[in-house]
């Protein structure tokens, strides 16, 4: 399967894959055509750029001028669920498609081992955004993406749900100054318990975007959502957290009854897929804490929840 999926994404394709955080639209990072159409299977705006995705750090350190700063980042959490936003090396042979024609460049080492062996096994660059419609719903299993985007990729390759379930963490880096462009998987915590000073975070206007990619409406499902739910209307499906779920939903899924925000994350948007597919006139979403993985959740639901 690795050798029929390195054949394909060789030959231009694209290919589908699992990793920790959410299934990826794979391919060429090197070849325009390839490229293109990974936008055009997504109807992706060709001013968001896109992650190149290495086998190890040492490879996707190689295309780009990595501060100290990052370097100690890389090496600390890749592989992982965290991208870094580095200045290009001057030699980068990823296609400037892929990067929108900005002069910097999103670097992530997954830690999954299907997407470890794929990418080991074709040796380049693989751009790999999140395998579904542009502004809508994460994939965190193999069905979401045959759901959401059929026929526009050339091979699904199926390692089950994904582990962590929201994208990874992003972050730029210019010399010794870490900025936060995406909340994700990785916990800031976790980040600023190792690296010192503060990860910057930068006061998200939703009109004034700090990454190409966080416009205001995304990932959003088909239902109006409507956030800090405390009661739900009987014709509404109910995304709950903890114990206090109220009754009369007409469909419920709780995101972790016992208030873990890890489970919470990794049952996001597989149960937003679900409640989307309930006959819900709309989804009501319950309050969850903004800290550790709780800002990853709040940013996706806030965004799924945005004026259209
Ligand atoms: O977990 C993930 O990161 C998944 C898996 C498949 O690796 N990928 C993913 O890709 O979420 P995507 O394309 O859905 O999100 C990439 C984010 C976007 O918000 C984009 O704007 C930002 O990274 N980005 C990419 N290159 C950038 C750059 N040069 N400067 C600033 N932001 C960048
Ligand atoms: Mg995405």
């Amino acid at each position: 399967m690795i050798d029929r999926a390195r054949e394909i994404l060789a030959a231009g394709g694209l290919v589908a894959f699992p990793t920790e955080t959410v299934y990826g639209l794979g391919a060429d990072a090197c070849n325009p055509h390839a490229v293109a159409r990974v936008f055009a299977a997504k109807d992706r705006p060709r001013f968001n750029p896109l992650i190149s995705h290495l086998a190890t750090a040492e490879a996707a350190l190689a295309l780009a001028r990595p501060s100290a700063l990052a370097e100690r980042l890389a090496k600390r959490f890749w592989p992982g669920p965290l991208t870094l936003v580095l200045p290009r090396a001057e030699d980068c042979p990823v296609d400037p498609l892929a990067t929108a024609g900005l002069d910097t460049l999103a670097l992530r080492v997954p830690a999954h081992p299907l997407a470890h062996a794929l990418l080991a096994a074709f040796g380049g660059p693989v751009v790999a955004p999140s395998a579904n419609r542009s502004g809508g719903l994460s994939p965190t299993r193999a069905e979401h993406v045959t759901t959401g985007l059929g026929d526009a990729v050339d091979l699904i390759l199926d390692g089950g749900p994904c582990a962590l379930g929201v994208e990874s963490t992003v972050l730029a880096i210019l010399e010794d100054e870490a900025t936060l462009l995406r909340p994700g998987a990785l916990a800031l915590e976790a980040i600023e318990a190792d690296v010192e000073g503060r990860v910057a975070r930068p006061s998200s206007d939703p009109d004034r975007p700090i990454s190409p990619g966080q416009l205001a409406s995304h990932y959003a499902p088909r239902l109006p959502l409507r956030l800090e739910a405390i009661g739900v209307h009987a014709d509404e499906a109910l995304l709950a957290f903890g114990r206090d779920e109220p009754a009369g939903a007409l469909t419920t899924r709780n995101l972790s009854p016992t208030g873990d925000l890890v489970e919470a994350a990794a049952n996001l948007f597989h149960m937003l897929h679900e409640l989307d597919a309930s006959g819900a006139r709309a989804i009501a979403a319950m309050p969850v804490p903004e800290h550790g993985l709780g800002l990853a959740i709040n940013d996706r639901l806030r965004r799924a929840a945005a004026p259209r």
